[in-house]
C-alpha cells in the first residue's frame, strides 16, 4: 500500500501546532516573537495557525493594507521550519467596516441589528461584506499563496449562527422559490392550511422567529437548510481567490463538536479536509471521564465520517478551557490521552488553542502552550513537549491512514432538526444525540470501530448499519436501506423511526412509513413515560429496563424476539427481526440502558464475527490501518490499571496510560 499523503503541504508527520496571535504582541516583537519560535520548536511543534482574527491589523483603514508584520511572521515560520496554517479573517471585522457599512452586522431573530462587537457577527448575504472579504482574501492569496511556509488555508472561524436582516430574508425567499417552483407546492409541503397559514405571496414569508411564526416545521427546516446553503456559498466565495492563486493549498474551516445549527454533512462536501475544535470537559473523576472519553470518541468519529477520511484537530486546550463554567485544569497525563485519542479516531493533527496567552481579552486565562510567565518551565509545557518530542515521532506512519470500520452509525443533522422541533413525545427533549451516543457506547466498549454517516451516504461495504431514531426518512434513504438489507446487510433501527418525510409531513398508512416492509412491523402508538417511570423488555431470558419512550408495535412479517414486561402493552413485541433477502432488519421498540444495548450488539457482533477488542472500564481501543498493517491505540481513561488481551497475551495498560500496538498485515 502506498504511503498516504499528508493533508497540509510541507509537513510529513502529524501536524502539531495551534492558534498563534503575534499581532497582539507587535510592540514586543523583538523579544516575544523570537521566544515564540524558540519555544514552539522546543515543544516539537511543526506548525502555527495565524491571521485568524487579524483583519483590523491587516487593513487598519478601508483599502490601506499593512502586511509587513505578517510578512515577518510568515518568513519567521519558514526559517524555523514551521508550516503556516493561514486564516482568512472574516470571523471578526474591523470597527471601521461596521461603522461605515452597518448592513454587514447581523440581525437577530428578534429583528434588532447587533452593534459592532464580538465575532461571528456578520451577515452572509451582504454584498458589501462579501466584497470586502473578497478584497482582503485576494490580497492574502496574492501575497502568501506561493509563500514557502504556507501549508493550509483556515477559512474564517467556526462558521455559525444566522442573520434575519432584510437581505437574508430576500435571499431565503429566492431559495424557496427555486426549491418549490410555486406557492402551491410550498403550501402543500408546509401543510399551511393549519392555523390559516396559507401564503399567497412569497413576500409574506419570514424566517422563523419568536416574534412571528416559529412552529411551521417545514418552514423551520427550510430555514436551517437555507442557512447551511448560505454558509456553503459564503465559504465558496471565500476560497475563490485562494484557489485562483494557490490551487495546491488545501482549504478547511474549523467545525464544532455538538453544533447543530448547520448541516455539517453538506458543508463538508465543499471542504478539502474536515477540521474541528475539541474541548472535552474532563472532570478528574474516573467514572465521568470514561463517559467523556466515549462522547469525545463519538465526536471524532462524527468528524471522520463527514468525508470518511482523516481530519484535523484544529483546536484543543492543553489545559483549562476558560469558557467552561468550571475551568478545571487538565490533570497530569490528560493532555497526552486527549491528543492520542484524536489521532486514534482519525486525526492527522493535534493543534491547540492557543500558542501564547494574551495579556488582555476574554481568553487570557484559556490554556496555552506559553503561559503569562513567558518561559517554558511550566507543567503544561512539559506535557506538550513530552507529547511532541517523545510520542508524536512514533506516529509518522499514521498520517493519512484510514480507519477500518465495518459498522456504520447513522447520524443525520436534518433528522436531528426535525426531532428537535417536533411537538409531542418528550417535547424537543427527545434526546437524539444522547441516543446515538448510547448505541455508539456499545461498540466503543467492545473496541469495534464505527463510522458515523448521514442518511445521504452510501451503505455499501458495512456489515452492520445502526440508525436509531430515524424519525425523518430523507428521500432515498429507505430505498438504500432496503437494497442494503436485501443484499445481505444487517440494519438496526429503533422507536421513533419512519414518521415524517423531508418536509416534516407524517407518512400515511402506518409508521415506520417506507421502512414498514423492510422492518416487518407497524408502529401503532408511541408512549412517553414520566421521569422515573419504567417498563422492561424481556429478551433472551433476561429483563432490561425500558424508559422514556416505548412504542407499541405489531410484528407484521418480523419475528418478535423480545416483549414488554409491563403496563397495558405487556406481552407485545419490543424487539423484532425481519429477514429480507440475504439480510436482516431489527427494531428496538423502547429506550433502554447500556445493559441491553451491550448484550444486543454483542450478540450481533458475534454472529457477524467482526473483530472486536473489548476493553471495558474506560479502556478504549481504536485502529488505524496504514501501509504496513494496523496500529492499535489502546488508551486507558480509567483510574485502574487494565489488562488488554490480544492473541492470548495480556498487556497491562496503566491507569491514564496507553499502549500503541503494531500489527503487520
Ligand atoms: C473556539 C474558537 C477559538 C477560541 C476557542 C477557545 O474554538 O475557535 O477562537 O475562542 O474556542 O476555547
Ligand atoms: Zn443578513
Amino acid at each position: 500500500m502506498k504511503r498516504f499523503e499528508p493533508i497540509a503541504k510541507g509537513v510529513s508527520g502529524i501536524l502539531h501546532g495551534g492558534d498563534y496571535n503575534p499581532e497582539q504582541w507587535l510592540k514586543w516583537k523583538d523579544g516575544i516573537w523570537k521566544e515564540d519560535l524558540r519555544i514552539a520548536k522546543e515543544a516539537g511543534l511543526n506548525s502555527l495557525s495565524v491571521g485568524i482574527f487579524s483583519w483590523a491589523m491587516l487593513e487598519p483603514e478601508e483599502g490601506r493594507f499593512c502586511f509587513d508584520w505578517l510578512d515577518e511572521v510568515m518568513d519567521g515560520l519558514h526559517k524555523n521550519g514551521l508550516t503556516a496554517v493561514l486564516a482568512t479573517p472574516s470571523g471578526a471585522r474591523p470597527a471601521w467596516l461596521a461603522q461605515k457599512y452597518p448592513e454587514v452586522l447581523r440581525v437577530r431573530a428578534d429583528g434588532h441589528r447587533n452593534a459592532f462587537g464580538g465575532r461571528h457577527n456578520h451577515c452572509l448575504s451582504s454584498q458589501v461584506y462579501r466584497a470586502k472579504v473578497k478584497i482582503i482574501n485576494t490580497e492574502l492569496a496574492r501575497r502568501y499563496g506561493k509563500h514557502p511556509a504556507l501549508g493550509l488555508w483556515h477559512i474564517s472561524n467556526e462558521y455559525s449562527g444566522e442573520c434575519h436582516c432584510p437581505l437574508c430574508q430576500a435571499v431565503f425567499r429566492e431559495y424557496l422559490r427555486a426549491k418549490y417552483g410555486s406557492l402551491e407546492a410550498l403550501n402543500e409541503a408546509w401543510w399551511s392550511a393549519f392555523w390559516s397559514h396559507r401564503y399567497t405571496d412569497f413576500a409574506q414569508i419570514e424566517a422563523p422567529s419568536p416574534r412571528g411564526e416559529n412552529d411551521t416545521h417545514g418552514l423551520t427546516l427550510d430555514w436551517k437548510r437555507f442557512t447551511t446553503e448560505q454558509t456553503v456559498d459564503f465559504y465558496l466565495h471565500e476560497i475563490g481567490p485562494l484557489k485562483a492563486c494557490a490551487p495546491q493549498i488545501p482549504c478547511t474551516t474549523n467545525l464544532m463538536a455538538g453544533y447543530t445549527g448547520l448541516d455539517y454533512a453538506r458543508l463538508a462536501e465543499v471542504l478539502d479536509v474536515v477540521s474541528w475544535d475539541n474541548y472535552p470537559q474532563w472532570t478528574g473523576s474516573s467514572e465521568k471521564d470514561e463517559q467523556i472519553a466515549l462522547e469525545t470518541g463519538y465526536f471524532h468519529d462524527l468528524m471522520y465520517g463527514l468525508k470518511k477520511k482523516p481530519f484535523l484537530l484544529m483546536e484543543s486546550s492543553p489545559s483549562a478551557t476558560n469558557w467552561r463554567p468550571v475551568a478545571k485544569l487538565h490533570r497530569p497525563g490528560v493532555h497526552i490521552l486527549q491528543s492520542l485519542q484524536a489521532i486514534a479516531h482519525g486525526a492527522d493533527s493535534v493543534q491547540y488553542f492557543q500558542m501564547r496567552k494574551g495579556r488582555g481579552g476574554s481568553e487570557k486565562f484559556h490554556g496555552a502552550v506559553i503561559d503569562h510567565v513567558g518561559h517554558e518551565n511550566t507543567r503544561v509545557f512539559g506535557e506538550i513537549k513530552k507529547f511532541g518530542r517523545e510520542i508524536l515521532p512514533q506516529l509518522d506512519h499514521i498520517v493519512g491512514a484510514p480507519k477500518p470500520a465495518k459498522v456504520a452509525l447513522v447520524h443525520d443533522y436534518v433528522n436531528g432538526w426535525a426531532i428537535e422541533g417536533m411537538r409531542g413525545a418528550l417535547q424537543g427533549e427527545t434526546g437524539y444525540t444522547k441516543t446515538l451516543m448510547a448505541h455508539y457506547g456499545a461498540f466503543w466498549r467492545q473496541g469495534v470501530p464505527v463510522e458515523i454517516i448521514d442518511q445521504g451516504a452510501s451503505l455499501e461495504g458495512y456489515a452492520l448499519v445502526v440508525a436509531p431514531m430515524s424519525y425523518m426518512l430523507r428521500e432515498g434513504f429507505a430505498d438504500r436501506v432496503k437494497a442494503y438489507v436485501e443484499g445481505g446487510g444487517r440494519f438496526v433501527t429503533s422507536y421513533f423511526s419512519g414518521y415524517v418525510n423531508d418536509t416534516d409531513l407524517c407518512f400515511l398508512g402506518g409508521f415506520p412509513g417506507p421502512l414498514k416492509e423492510v422492518l416487518g412491523i407497524w408502529a401503532e402508538e408511541l408512549d412517553a413515560l414520566y421521569p422515573g417511570d419504567e417498563n422492561a423488555i424481556c429478551w433472551n431470558g433476561k429483563q432490561y429496563r425500558a424508559f422514556e419512550l416505548c412504542e407499541l408495535i405489531h410484528a407484521q412479517g418480523a419475528e418478535a424476539l423480545g416483549s414488554y414486561a409491563g403496563d397495558f402493552y405487556a406481552g407485545r413485541p419490543a424487539l423484532t427481526a425481519m429477514t429480507l433477502g440475504k439480510g436482516k432488519a431489527y427494531y428496538i421498540a423502547a429506550r433502554t440502558g447500556a445493559d441491553f444495548l451491550d448484550d444486543f450488539y454483542q450478540s450481533l457482533l458475534g454472529e457477524l464475527k467482526l473483530p472486536a477488542y473489548p476493553g471495558g472500564g474506560g479502556l478504549s481501543v481504536q485502529i488505524r490501518a496504514h501501509e504496513k498493517g494496523e496500529t492499535l491505540f489502546v488508551i486507558n481513561f480509567g483510574a485502574q490499571e487494565r489488562l488488554f488481551k490480544l492473541d492470548g497475551e495480556e498487556i497491562p495498560v496503566e491507569a491514564h496510560g496507553f499502549a500503541l500496538i503494531e500489527r503487520k498485515s
